[in-house]
């Protein structure tokens, strides 16, 4: 189902997996993810894309942004918005080159637990993206549509459902056998273009056979889908 989402669609991050690449390119294809997906946090794709250019013109590896400064680093930001995101990117690439000899961790879990500013999202997109691992991603819109294709009627903050929440995006990586960084994004984009909040575009999704959600509301109340 997810052929049909992870086209490259002109995001100059998304680059074909490799798994034959060494630590070195590795790493540097963790940078690149590491800065779209913190751009695109609060940002939309198509605003996105010139930023990350100008960026990794700029910086074109983790080593060119720990020796920057916040001026610099600011002013290429200027636009985006939620300036602590450039900020806490900054930082963290000082403390990657500062004890971690110029790289990112090499799985979610160091990661997360390293890195100032990657938290579960982030490590998870970035290590299953550039590395291949099987680890999940959560964000808003995985999230609804999650809870969507469960029908989970939970309450959506409460510990007991993103723990069910977190699981089922394990589970989507674990029995997908293809590359775990094309199962993510494509949740992540069908949740943002396909499964909207508001009048989420049924007809064309993929997963609609599967989902509990629209099973339910099938006929009876498309509108009921609004409010999940
Ligand atoms: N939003 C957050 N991460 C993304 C990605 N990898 N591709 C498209 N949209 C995204």
């Amino acid at each position: 189902w997810y052929q049909t989402v992870r086209d490259i669609r002109g995001m100059p991050w998304r680059q074909p997996y490799d798994p034959n690449l060494g630590p070195e390119e590795r790493a540097q294809r963790a940078y690149e993810v590491w800065i779209s997906e913190i751009m695109l946090q609060q940002t939309q794709v198509t605003t996105v894309i010139p930023y990350y250019n100008r960026w990794m013109q700029r910086f074109p590896t983790i080593r060119d942004l720990a020796g920057a400064t916040i001026d610099e680093v600011n002013s290429l930001w200027k636009g985006l918005g939620y300036y602590s995101r450039a900020s806490r990117l900054l930082a963290g690439a000082q403390k990657a080159v500062k004890d971690h000899d110029g790289r990112l961790p090499d799985n979610a879990k160091d990661m997360e637990a390293n890195i100032p500013g990657i938290g579960r999202y982030s490590a998870g997109a970035i290590c299953s993206i550039a590395y291949g691992e099987k680890v999940p991603v959560l964000d808003g819109n995985v999230h609804r549509l999650l809870s969507r294709f469960l029908a989970l009627h939970a309450p959506p903050k409460a510990k007991p459902t993103l723990d069910i929440l977190w699981a089922a995006a394990q589970t989507m990586v674990e029995i997908e056998a293809r590359h775990p960084g094309d199962i993510n994004q494509a949740l992540i984009e069908l949740g943002s273009t396909v499964c909207k909040v508001r009048q989420p575009n049924c007809q064309e999704c993929p997963l609609r056979t599967r989902c509990a959600a629209y099973q339910q509301s099938k006929g009876v109340d498309e509108q009921s889908l609004d409010t999940l």
